[in-house]
Order: structure tokens, then sequence, then C-alpha cells
């Protein structure tokens, strides 16, 4: 029988791989800091491997599953975004695909938080003040203030896993919640409105705050933090677009940890310009790495806007543990392990994590 060949498109971390390795599978890595060129990984497909190992900046289209129909077995993401693979692609040749939910959950929803946290208290204007020699002296109110988060109103904009922790996490700050998904969990919000008056019975707070679900509409109109958590989607794409960013408030700041394409950039920048809210928090962008001249990077916009190189899920521990419950790269390998070694009785359509499971239901 032949070798398993696997080739993975960037280094996951050392530990994770070498679980593969000690399967006595052959595991090729792109070593390089950039990701290989399209042609790199379908000439890799073409010569045949069994498995690749890819990240969200790998196309991962028609013709990779084409090259790899009879001998790609499958395609394992270091990630919970897939928005770069065409799964309908993989679903025509019975190729799976997998992701990496659950273990970046809560670094995700930690960094919305302290992103909302670092636009509203503008921790990033304060450091530089310090850092240029521009802290002249204290004053009660110069050269700026921030705006106080606790008490105020947040949209949480879509309510998948990574939503819903941001929205517990937010509780803590006795924010009012508004929470928008086409499909919404309304036992969550039930369980989460008890909460809020648990923490105002025990003294933590001092109000019992709003949890509710309501429209795209009130959501974006009411809120002071618009917070973005919803998948890339045909349906997701622009979500925020020009008419929407209309409907919020001055005082308003949005922050992003989802995907860039969910914003209309240039709308966004527009409003921000224009002052018709007040200030973003972005992780994510249309175009990554961010380009330097991008409307969003405009010196008119640097005390409104933050900007982050995605790494909202970037601890070590989220992505580098080779552990599976605890690691986005030991649940990338694990799912490689799961499907070779035909685990769930090789039965992808049972096995956890693999995204197109209605390929395998015949
Ligand atoms: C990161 O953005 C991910 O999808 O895991």
């Amino acid at each position: 029988m032949d070798k398993i060949r696997i080739f993975a498109t960037c280094d996951i971390g050392q530990a994770a791989l070498d679980r593969l390795r000690e399967k006595g599978w052959e595991v090729e890595v792109w070593d390089q800091f950039e990701a290989p060129p399209y042609e790199v990984v379908l000439e890799k497909v073409r010569a045949g491997v069994d498995v690749l190992i890819t990240t969200l900046r790998d196309r991962v289209d028609e013709e990779i599953f084409r090259t790899g129909c009879g001998k790609l077995k499958l395609v394992a993401q270091d990630a919970v975004g897939y928005d770069n693979i065409d799964r309908t692609a993989a679903n025509r040749y019975r190729i799976p695909v997998t992701h990496t939910p659950d273990v970046l959950t809560h670094a995700t929803a930690e960094f919305a938080l302290f992103l909302l946290g670092s636009a509203a208290r503008k921790l990033w204007p304060s450091e530089e003040l310090v850092r240029t020699g521009r802290w002249k002296t204290w004053h009660p109110y110069l050269p700026f203030l921030g705006v106080e988060v606790t008490g105020k109103t947040v949209a949480v904009i879509g309510t998948g896993r990574i939503g819903k922790a941001f929205a517990g996490k937010c509780l803590g700050l006795d924010v009012d919640l508004l929470l928008y998904d086409a499909r919404p969990d309304l036992q969550f919000s039930s369980r989460l409105a008890k909460l809020a008056e648990e923490r105002r019975s025990l003294g933590l707070a001092l109000r019992t705050c709003r949890v509710e679900y309501v429209g795209p509409d009130r959501a974006l109109r009411e809120a002071d933090f618009v917070s973005l958590h919803l998948p890339l989607t045909e349906d997701t794409r622009h979500f925020l677009n020009r008419e929407r960013l209309g409907w919020m408030r001055r005082e308003a700041v949005v922050i992003n940890t989802s995907r860039g394409a969910v914003v209309d950039e240039v709308a966004l920048a527009e409003a921000l310009r224009d002052g018709r809210i007040a200030g973003a928090a972005l992780d994510v962008f249309e175009t990554e790495p961010l380009p330097l001249d991008s409307p969003l990077l405009a010196p008119e916009l640097k005390e409104k806007v933050r900007v982050f190189h995605h790494f909202a899920s970037g601890t070590v521990e989220t992505r580098l543990s080779p552990d599976p419950d605890r690691g986005m790269a030991g649940r990338c390998v694990q799912a490689v392990i799961n499907l070779l070694e035909g685990r769930y009785g090789g039965d992808p359509g049972r096995m956890p994590w693999v995204v197109n499971k209605e390929a395998f239901r015949d």
C-alpha cells in the first residue's frame, strides 16, 4: 500500500503535526511564512496527496477537488471559518472538509470584548500620548475622554457559538444585550436573562439588564456597540452595508471579529469619516493583509479605527495545543486521524467536525 501523504499549507505547530508523523504518515509542511501559491497546492493534489491541511489563506476551489478526485481523502481546515473552501465542489466529489469549531470560541469572544474595550476607553490613543511625549499633565477631561461600557447597550449580530460566548462575557459589564440571528435561540436568551437577574439579586449589578432577540434594525438603531459574529455566506456578505450603517447611532462603535466581507468597508470608512458613527475595532478585513491604501487606514480615521491582524483566536493554547479538546491544531489533526484510521465506522457523515456531512448521506 502506498504511504499516506499529507500536505500542510502552513506550519500549524510541531506538536500537533508530530501526532500525524507518529502514525508513520509522511507530512510535508509548507515552511514559508506566507501561504503557498495556489498552483503549488494544486500541484500537490495532482501529485496525489491524501490529505490537505489548509488555513483560511488558501483558496480551495472546484479545480482542487476535481484534480483530487479519487485520491484526495480530506481537506482539514485549521480554522472554524471555511468560506475559502468551495463546499459545493467538495460535495460533488464527495471529499470531506473538516474545521475546528469550539476550541477557539472563548479566545475569539474575549478578544471581541477587548476590542470593544479598547475602542470605548481609547487605549491606543492614550498609549500613543505617553509614547510620543504629548502627555503634558493630568487633566479632568483633556485631551480626550473615553466612554464607559458598563450600563450601555451591545448588539450581538449572530448568535452561534462565538456570539453566545461574547454575550455571556458582556453580561459581566451589565450591558443590555440586543441579540440578532436569522435563527434566534430563545432558550439561550431567556436563560441569559435569568443570569442577568441573578447578577442583580446578588448585588453585582445595579439593575437587571435586558437580554432579548430583536430584528437587525432595532439592534443597529439602539446599540452603542455592535459586535459582528456572522459566518461569511452569500446571505451575510456586506450585512453591514451603507443602509444599515445609516441606522446606527452617532456614538456607536462597530466590532468585527468574524469575516471582513460581512462589512462593506468603503461604506464603513465613509460613515466614520462623516461622523455618522463613532468608531470601529476590526480584526478581519475584506482583503487580508489589509492593504495600506485601504480607506480604513486613512490618517484622519486614526483615532477612530483600531485594526488588528486577524488575531482573535491567536493565543498559544488555542492555536497550538495538540489536544483536540483544547487547540485548533489538535482538533485539525484529530480530524485527519479520525478519517485516515476509519474511526466512526469510516463514515465521514458521523465524524465530528466534518462540515459537509450532507455529502455522505445516501
Ligand atoms: C479564524 O478566523 C477562524 O475562522 O478560525
